[in-house]
């Protein structure tokens, strides 16, 4: 059984495609990293999965459950999670309470119901910050609060619905040397029982974090195996690497 399985999937935007005919299977609690050139269709795919963005053709099976005509919160229900930015309407406000906005909004998402914005959120929203280490921030303005500590705390929101399958797209973009690692670790430490499927633009990256890799280029799955397979292979240094 796959956690994740996309069938012939396709998507274009005014004529132009971004997603041709792309076939993939994740297995459960695998650990996939997704790379391939600027533009290449890495978000589109995460959007195609997620349902954010309807497909021209194809499907999405999640669990052998086929949820291509599922509304995205439809899919959020069944397990399928991706990183949302912190809300950060109120930039003057604390870390507490941005998070218990997002949360907010995630609850709607997933039980499409009304839930009232009262204490429940902010003891959630601390156990948010406790179990990523952060709980000392939650007083703190937003604005003082590091990039790399938002990512954190923004994966495990994610973590907090309790996925089944988590999709992280370029999680450590834009960190320093020292919050990348501190993200790398946390995404090391998401339990096996989340299969986890991680864009990630950085082939160092992406070689260290990987069990299988798959290359899209143009919209196209061109190299997929395990690191040492794609690594082999001439097409990933022709169109990856460039050289
Ligand atoms: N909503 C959209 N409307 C129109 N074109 C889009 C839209 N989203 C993506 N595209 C186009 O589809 C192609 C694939 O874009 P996508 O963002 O999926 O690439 P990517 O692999 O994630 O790139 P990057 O590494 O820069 O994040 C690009 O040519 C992009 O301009
Ligand atoms: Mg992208």
């Amino acid at each position: 059984m796959a956690a994740l399985r996309l069938q012939n999937l396709r998507k274009s935007f005014g004529g132009l495609p971004a997603i041709s005919d792309v076939s993939l299977e994740v297995a459960p609690g695998e650990r996939r990293l997704i790379i391939g050139p600027n533009g290449a269709g890495k978000t589109t795919l995460f959007n195609l999965v997620t349902g954010d963005l309807p497909r021209d053709a194809g499907n999405v099976i999640l669990f052998e459950e086929d949820v291509t005509r599922l509304a995205p919160h439809h899919r959020v229900h069944r397990g399928l999670a991706r990183t949302y930015q912190i809300i950060t309407l109120f930039p003057k406000d604390t870390l507490e309470h941005n998070i218990a906005l997002s949360l907010l909004g995630l609850s709607k998402l997933r039980w499409n119901a009304f839930r009232s914005f009262d204490a429940d959120l902010y003891v959630e929203a601390r156990a948010v910050l406790a179990r990523v280490g952060l709980e000392h921030l939650a007083k703190r303005g937003i604005a003082e609060v590091a990039y790399g500590d938002k990512r954190r705390v923004e994966i495990a929101m994610a973590l907090a619905q309790k996925p089944r399958v988590l999709l992280l797209d370029e999680p450590l973009a834009g960190l320093s040397r020292e919050e990348r690692a501190t993200v790398k670790q946390l995404i090391a430490a998401i339990p096996r029982e989340v299969t986890v499927v991680m864009i990630e633009h950085d082939m160092d990256t992406a070689l260290d974090m990987a069990e299988r890799i798959t290359v899209l280029h143009y919209g196209r799955v061109i190299v997929e195996g395990t690191r040492a397979e794609v690594v082999a292979d001439p097409k990933t240094r022709e169109v990856y690497l460039g050289h």
